[in-house]
């Protein structure tokens, strides 16, 4: 990996300097030569990264069938694909299961005394999984969810930190046709309680308790406590990771471990649709209530395993570490189902990266010889300012190829991740890519030049835009990042608001997807990601509205309105500040600052916790009484408020 070309300005300083970024970084020919879809084009004849995009763009069929045709088909599907956008279905008529793709072929291949997943827990504890092992895990798993009654397309909903039970729990789901519902951890239980009811679960599971920097997280508590508010749960699966004593309530709560004692390690593997559902994960939009994005098994295994092996070029020696949380797209994607379908060895890991040190990751990484690893730029901000003396301690020389997801980096961040974690010699793969998008859809191969901070180009087959307000493509300037094409692992719609699907997603341009990003795309046609144009705020990598923050703090007794944005910070890109008007009557303002703060964390999770809170008497308002969150963003960024003239109330401004 070497410098090729620098011009202008070296050192950019943000996001709206970054079309000044120069610096252009080529793989080297080892690289290159060796990495899979070097190898996939000369296969097809296909000279260079340009040529590839082009041929796949005009024949995305082909490129989508040649692939499609690496995975296992229990009935070989009739058509690729059919798109009546905003409706697209892929592999018809196919009969699949990503389960058996992951898991079942590769127990009864040779690698099944390879090592699947090598999980390290907080304390260093370490406990392994061969594909084997895995695979009779979820089968027994499998058969006790059975057992309880669960049934193709029943959704089981499922709140686990990072242990080996969440991969296995999904898979075994996956096998009998369920659909898995996943909460992240680290929200708090009143998400799970939300999400069961949407849902309508019979069965959930959770653990007895984990730690996060030490400390003692008691889940299955915070369950109890909202289990009386979730009719439709017979049973709650618990997990013991802590050895807590818990409350175990009769004919309701069974122990996983004990589930699981008397159970087969064969399991059927259901012969799904390839459209039918996998799972659903709730993500953040810009209304309080969380979307409930669908993916379906065909076209999502297909999308996920096609770009890690071409994005990330595993290859059967790799040892893979994407270290993100399963709770979230990445995790479900890139930790669980692409490797398995790689049938690559992958770390997964319980805890944080600066806990018990900063050391963490690295000794890891030198520990297990990882080989790929992935992570999101907060992350790497985050130990720049730790310093290089961290990773220095340690042999990073395992590393091959780096990446990134989750909000734009920056070049500092970007050339810093290269040089002292990368060596200089490792790709930095910055990803872009979605909840709903499933997998990887802006993102550089091992064979693309690389220009700290951008995304690069589509993935082959993609057709990325950047449109004006008018929906003209447009070069140079800021606009709307979009997507015109369909996409194997396309989401098919938002579970239970079809119309919301239409609306947030396929109207703003017809039948064209808006990403809620924007970005610029630069006279190279490489895209430069600005971050979100809507009310999403981004912290650490997190996705989440500023709605249903507002939501969260409105309900609280004392509050009468809030109005929250996010703030630019050198670590997490974003911190969330509220602004809260008080009851009249609610007594002195001077603790409020940290009830909110608290009373944020009870209802959404610690993620989720405004790092700023003010107690104000009024908010800037338009006369039809819509909060002005745009002249309280420039307030928060010391930029000029502009324009207040269309104000009800510009006094307000002044309270800020
Ligand atoms: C939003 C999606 C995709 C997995 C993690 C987040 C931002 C994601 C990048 C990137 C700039 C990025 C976007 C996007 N984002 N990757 N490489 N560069 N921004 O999934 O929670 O659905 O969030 O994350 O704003 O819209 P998500």
């Amino acid at each position: 990996m070497y410098l090729i070309r620098v011009e202008g300005d070296k050192m950019s300083k943000d996001l709206d300097t970054l079309l000044r970024e120069k610096r252009i970084f080529k793989p080297s020919s080892d690289v290159v030569k060796s990495s899979n879809i070097h190898k996939w084009m000369e296969k097809h004849e296909i000279n260079d990264y340009d040529e590839l995009l082009q041929k796949a763009l005009d024949n995305p069929d082909w490129f989508w069938d040649e692939l499609a045709g690496e995975l296992e088909w229990f009935k070989q599907y009739k058509k690729t694909k059919k798109w009546n956008p905003p409706y697209a279905e892929w592999f018809l008529d196919g009969k699949f299961n990503i389960v058996y793709n992951a898991l079942d072929k590769h127990a009864k291949g040779p690698e099944k005394d390879k090592l699947a997943y090598i999980w390290e827990g907080e304390s260093g504890e370490v406990r392994e999984l061969t594909y084997l092992d895995l695979y009779r895990e979820v089968n027994r798993f499998a058969n006790v969810l059975k057992k309880l009654g669960v049934r193709k397309g029943d959704t089981v909903s499922i709140y686990l930190p990072m242990i080996l039970e969440l991969p296995i729990a999904m898979l075994a789901c996956a096998k009998i046709g369920a659909v898995h519902s996943v909460v992240f951890s680290g929200f708090w239980a009143k998400a799970f309680q939300e999400r069961i009811n949407d849902a309508k679960s019979k069965v959930a599971i959770t653990v007895d308790g984990f730690r996060r920097r030490g400390k003692l997280i008691e889940l299955k508590e915070n369950v109890d406590n909202i289990l009386d508010k979730t009719p439709t749960i017979e049973k709650l699966i618990v997990v013991r990771h802590e050895g807590l004593n818990i409350n175990m309530q009769e004919g309701k709560d069974i122990w996983w471990h004990e589930a699981i004692t008397e159970m087969e390690t064969e399991c059927k593997t259901e012969e799904m649709d390839s459209e039918d559902p996998l799972f659903i994960l709730y993500t953040s939009g810009t209304t309080g209530k969380p979307k409930g994005v669908v993916h379906v098994h065909g076209g999502y295994a297909v999308g996920i395993y096609t770009t890690l092996k071409f994005v990330f070029d595993l290859k059967e020696d790799d040892v893979w570490w994407c270290a993100a949380d399963i709770g979230w797209v990445t995790g479900h994607s890139y930790i669980v189902y692409g490797p398995l379908l790689l049938g690559v060895t992958s770390i997964l890991y319980e805890g944080t990266p600066d806990y018990p040190d900063p050391g963490r990751l690295w000794k890891m990484i030198e520990n297990y010889g990882v080989t790929v690893f992935y992570t999101a730029p907060t992350t790497i901000r985050m130990f720049m300012k730790f310093g290089e003396k961290w990773p220095q301690k340690y042999n990073l020389d395992s590393l091959r190829l780096l990446g990134t997801v989750g909000e734009p980096i920056n070049p500092e961040a970007w050339i810093w991740y290269h040089q002292h974690i990368g060596g200089g010699r490792c790709p930095v793969m910055d990803t872009w890519w979605q909840t709903e998008t499933g997998m990887h859809i802006i993102t550089p191969l091992p064979i693309s030049e690389l220009k700290p901070g951008s995304a690069v180009k589509p993935f082959p087959t993609v057709e990325a835009d950047v449109l004006d307000d008018a929906g003209k493509s447009i070069t140079g300037g800021g606009g709307h990042l979009v997507i015109k094409s369909t996409w194997p692992s396309m989401f098919r719609t938002l579970y239970k608001d079809p119309e919301r699907y239409v609306e947030s997603y396929w109207s703003r341009f017809p039948n064209i997807y808006l990403s809620g990003d924007v970005a610029r795309r630069d006279d190279e046609g490489y895209f430069w990601i600005q971050g979100r144009e809507d009310d999403v705020l981004n912290v650490a990598g997190h996705r989440i509205s500023t709605a249903e923050v507002e939501s969260a703090i409105v309900s609280h007794k004392s509050v009468a309105e809030a109005a929250v944005v996010g703030k630019p910070h050198d670590i997490k890109g974003e911190e969330i500040c509220a602004f809260v008007i008080l009851k009249e009557g609610s007594g002195s303002t001077e603790d409020f600052e940290d009830i909110i703060k608290y009373h944020v964390r009870k209802e959404i999770g610690p993620i989720a916790s405004p790092a700023h809170v003010k107690i104000v008497k009024d908010l800037p308002k338009t006369r039809s009484g819509k909060i002005m969150r745009r002249v309280i963003k420039a307030k928060v960024k010391g930029e000029p408020v502009g324009d207040t003239s269309t104000l009800a109330n510009p006094e307000a401004v002044e309270y800020l």
